[in-house]
């Protein structure tokens, strides 16, 4: 079994990223507020650009060898009143990964960085209620739901409500 390593991409990693992305968008359509439909025909340089590190913006992947098999971004902004917080989004294991501490080291990884950064302090994502997997590892990593959204996606005609979670970095 490859060892898992985590670093974070850049915009030369744009068609591996992409081929993640779009498998992913296929693969779990309710963790993601963007569509299959949506993303495929959007040209090289947009995924390229997603990977380029504005405002201190990163995703990370999660590699087992040589192959990609997971992702993680972490979204902040420089606005005055809005730069402590960030968001975390996109965050996909490859099916035939999961379960291997992949989703664990990703977000390792990306609390250390985010902590790195004196200017945040909180971290917040969604997470579709029911999605255990997911909620468990956040849980387990410190966040704690502070409200749900109700119908924060509908997905070929289901409604999907979303936990909204945060994590405390000071703490
Ligand atoms: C959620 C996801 C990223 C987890 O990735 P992963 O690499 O399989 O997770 P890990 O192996 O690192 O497991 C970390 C923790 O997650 C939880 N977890 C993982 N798989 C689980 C499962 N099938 N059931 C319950 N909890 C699970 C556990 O708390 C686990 O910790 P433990 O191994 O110490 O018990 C992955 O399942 C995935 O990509 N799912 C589809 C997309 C998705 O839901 N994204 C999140 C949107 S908010």
């Amino acid at each position: 079994m490859s060892e898992i390593s985590v670093r974070p991409l850049t915009p030369p990693d744009g068609p591996l990223y992409r081929e993640i992305r779009l498998s992913a968008l296929l693969d779990s359509p309710t963790a993601f507020a963007s569509s299959h439909e949506e993303e495929a025909p959007r040209p090289p340089e947009h995924f390229a650009e997603r990977l380029a590190g504005k405002d201190q913006s990163r995703v990370w992947g999660a590699f087992l060898g040589q192959e990609l098999v997971g992702m993680a971004g972490l979204h902040s902004q420089p606005r005055p009143k809005l730069k402590h917080k960030a968001f975390v989004w996109g965050v996909f294991v490859r099916p035939e990964a999961r379960g291997l501490g992949c989703g664990r080291v990703l977000f390792e990884e990306l609390i250390r960085y985010a902590r790195s950064l004196e200017r945040l302090r909180h971290l917040h994502l969604g997470v579709a209620v029911g999605n255990a997997p997911a909620t468990r590892l956040y849980e387990s990593l410190g966040f704690r739901t502070y409200g749900v959204e109700p119908v924060a996606l509908v997905v070929d005609g289901v409604d999907f409500d979303e936990a909204l979670m945060v994590l405390d970095l000071r703490s």
